[in-house]
């Protein structure tokens, strides 16, 4: 479905007269790097226990006994194949693009995947943690991993979780200088997330939010749009199915991101080349 053209003019226009945009993204603007999302038909949450596997507690689940090890494994197995082969795509790109040219300050993400960093957006505020990281479970040591070495120690573990290796799977894990085991830096549920603080400060001093992707059913992620709103920030929304913050934006576009931001981005591109504002 073509989205609204008007709609499109409208959020370029906004987007051409801030200084102070920020954007706000979920799993949906990695859905066209070939990364599933949570909650759309077919997405991660309808084929894996979100309780079950996006919790943190690596111990406690271990605990749990075979039938956990072999879901676990299989849950690692897809996520590592998707995450090799996921490149930034033009959504990622449309933002770096907003930030070379002076509009666009920061991007709050839910997502894991390292895609805006990759893509080469300088202030990237990971909410639920970055999955390139690893955290010691012992000295609580952070440290990043290369993409290649962490898909070898990730197949590592699914090939003894499906030999239930339980002590096997913690030696390969126990990788911290100090030797203590690491756990991925990824915010699990029920557990606290990350930079928050910042992310509310971002929230709060844009003048515009530009929501991509998210359904808006994490709390406290969920927070940052009412945030902007209620700090005077205009709210566009970009959604692939449907407006998720009716109440709060100002334009709300369906549509995927990686098709529409980039065309948004080439007209306030226009209007900035041109010297008007258009407000
Ligand atoms: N372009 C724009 N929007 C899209 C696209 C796309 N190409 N593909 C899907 N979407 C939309 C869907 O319509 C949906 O509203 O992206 C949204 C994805 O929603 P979720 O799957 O719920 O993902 P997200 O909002 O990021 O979930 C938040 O939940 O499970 C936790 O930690 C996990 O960070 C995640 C959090």
């Amino acid at each position: 479905m073509e989205p609204d053209l008007e709609k499109l003019e409208k959020a370029a226009a906004i987007i051409s007269s801030s200084g102070r945009l920020v954007a706000f993204t979920g799993a949906g603007v990695s859905e066209e790097s070939g990364i599933p999302t949570f909650r759309d038909p077919g997405g991660l949450w309808d084929r894996f226990d979100p309780y079950e596997l996006g919790g943190g507690d690596v111990f406690a689940a271990l605990a749990r006994g075979s039938g956990f090890t072999h879901r676990a494994a299989d849950f690692l197995e897809e996520m590592i194949e998707v995450m090799e082969r996921a490149e930034p795509n033009p959504g990622h790109r449309a933002l770096v693009e907003l930030e070379r040219m002076g509009i666009l300050r920061s991007v709050i993400t839910q997502n894991i995947d390292d895609l805006h960093g990759r893509a080469g957006n300088s202030r990237v505020i990971e909410v639920h943690g970055n999955a390139y990281r690893m955290l010691c479970l012992y000295c609580g040591r952070r440290f990043m991993m290369e993409k290649e070495e962490l898909f070898r120690l990730g197949r590592d573990v699914v090939r003894m979780l499906r030999k239930e290796d339980l002590a096997g799977v913690i030696a390969r894990i126990s990788l911290c200088e100090c030797g203590g085991p690491c756990r991925l830096d990824v915010v699990g549920f029920g557990e606290p997330v990350q930079r928050m603080g910042e992310a509310i400060h971002e929230a709060r001093t844009c003048d515009c939010l530009l929501i991509l992707g998210t359904s808006g059913e994490v709390f406290p992620a969920n927070t940052i749009p009412s945030r902007a709103r209620e700090a005077g920030a205009r709210v566009i929304e970009i959604n692939a199915t449907k407006c998720c913050f009716p109440g709060l934006v100002d334009v709300g576009i369906v549509g995927k991101t990686g098709a529409v931001l980039p065309r948004i981005v080439e007209m306030v591109s226009r209007y900035r080349g041109s010297g008007v504002s258009p407000l």
